[in-house]
């Protein structure tokens, strides 16, 4: 979902978190938003606010009292011009201030003065979220309508472990995606219920425990991800550096959308997420059998596994010994192509829509343009893989859609965030394709 002409502004208070609120900004920026940035004094001292004016593309505005400021956009006019205030990290300072009615800086009181839904992300140490104090702020927002979202747990700064971590940007994406399509469980959530969503929020902290829109409902998803492994003899393979964390991701976001998802991985130390059949292969030849099978029902079939071109002729039966001295030559062979095989089948009158990945080093675009029309592909993701913080066994991607009408570039996010992207793209062409 879009988040354009959505304007959102962002409140910082003091705190460690405060680290994660550029990659926020620009996530919601992605997406479209329109954000601007309020600090409180303390949070300048965590972050400077010429980061946040690059990363906003506006100026930040950090006093009540500064004449140029206010001429500029004054705190009223602020308030006004926020569809949503989100203040993250949310001290625990300022969660009593704003309990409080306190209007005693800017951000306090842009937040008496909004007429917006307000949300909070908690930050602080686990004690002090623990505190009574913070316990009856925290309640008496719920019940004035404030949103809270988390926080999560986990290690934190102090070196204390516990509720208190400020919610990764994702997941704050999520949900201001989320309040804006009105599918929040709870959009005001009551102090009853506080304790219920904390605590399935510290259970599963990189999900919110909201369903996704239902953008894939019933359809029936098969997805490939992880290396293969091509045995050479019992203790030794050729395989490649896929970790499964993209297509895993896509599963997730495949299931969350509503789809029946079966997964298929090579050989990967990933749990399985909710509601996703998984299948455990270890060669390409294995892969091609289950997929080949799983695909015959299917309405979408996305091929992210890293799968051996080649495997060895022959497999030794007994560990091959060293021959001092003496080079040793492997013979390769051809593995099937599991996707380009599958998309290629004409017999199959149900086949799915199709959706490969293109894993290059150089020339990505064009390479990529290539493998969608001689794979046979609906639509394929250029996944640029020569740098080291993308691609392969890394924990974000940056990729570009390419279908035969048409090209979007995905810029760098998490592979979460770019596997909900992705989701959300098919499933507009499914939609189209009826
Ligand atoms: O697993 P991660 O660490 O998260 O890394 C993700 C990733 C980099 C592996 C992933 O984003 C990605 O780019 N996957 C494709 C890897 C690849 O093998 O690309 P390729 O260009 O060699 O293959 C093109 C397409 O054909 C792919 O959809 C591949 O799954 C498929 N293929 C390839 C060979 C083969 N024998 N059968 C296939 O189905």
């Amino acid at each position: 979902m879009s988040l354009s002409q959505r304007k959102i502004l962002i409140g910082i208070t003091g705190g460690i978190a405060a680290y994660k609120v550029p990659e926020l900004v620009r996530r919601l920026r992605d997406h479209g938003a329109e954000v601007q940035i309020v600090m409180t004094e303390a949070a300048q001292s965590f972050i400077t606010t010429l980061t946040l004016q690059a990363v906003s593309g506006h100026p930040v505005h950090t006093s009540l009292l500064d004449p140029a400021a206010e001429a500029a956009m004054g705190h009223i006019e602020l308030a006004r011009w926020a569809d949503l205030i989100l203040v993250a990290p949310a001290s625990a300072d300022f969660m009593a201030r704003l309990a409080h009615g306190h209007a005693n800086d800017l951000l306090a009181t842009l937040c008496v003065a909004a007429r917006c839904p307000i949300a909070v992300a908690p930050a602080m140490n686990q004690a002090m979220w623990s505190a009574p104090a913070t316990v009856a702020n925290c309640q008496t927002l719920l019940q004035r309508g404030v949103y809270v979202w988390g926080p999560a747990s986990g290690a934190q700064a102090c070196g204390d472990v516990g509720a208190g971590r400020m919610l990764e940007p994702e997941q704050l994406l999520l949900a201001v995606r989320q309040h804006f399509q009105g599918v929040l469980p709870d959009q005001r959530l009551r102090a009853e219920t506080f304790t219920d969503y904390t605590a399935s929020l510290n259970a599963s902290p990189l999900q919110l425990p909201s369903p996704l829109p239902q953008i894939l409902r019933d359809q029936r998803v098969v997805i490939t991800a992880g290396p293969t492994r091509e045995a050479i003899d019992p203790v030794r393979f050729i395989s490649n550096y896929s970790s499964g964390k993209m297509g895993f991701a896509l599963a997730d976001a495949a299931a969350r959308s509503g789809a029946i998802v079966t997964l298929i991985t090579g050989p990967v130390s990933l749990a399985t997420p909710n509601q996703v059949t998984r299948i455990d292969v270890v060669s390409a030849q294995e892969m091609f059998d289950s997929a080949r099978t799983a695909c015959q029902d299917a309405d979408l079939f996305i091929a992210t596994a890293a799968v051996a071109d080649y495997r060895p002729e022959t497999t030794a039966g007994q560990k091959m010994k060293k021959q001092k001295g003496a080079p040793i030559t492997l013979t390769l062979i051809e593995n099937p192509d599991i996707v380009g095989t599958i998309a290629g089948d004409t017999q199959n009158a149900k086949r799915p829509f199709i959706v490969g990945f293109a894993a290059e080093t150089q020339n990505v675009l064009q390479y990529a343009r290539d493998k969608l029309v001689r794979k046979h592909l609906d639509m394929i993701v250029a996944n640029d893989v020569s740098q080291t913080e993308i691609g392969f066994n890394s924990d974000d991607n940056a990729v570009t859609l390419v279908w035969a009408e048409g090209e979007k570039v995905l810029p760098r996010a998490s592979k979460p965030t770019i596997a909900l992207q992705i989701i959300e793209e098919v499933a507009l062409r499914l939609a189209q394709k009826g």
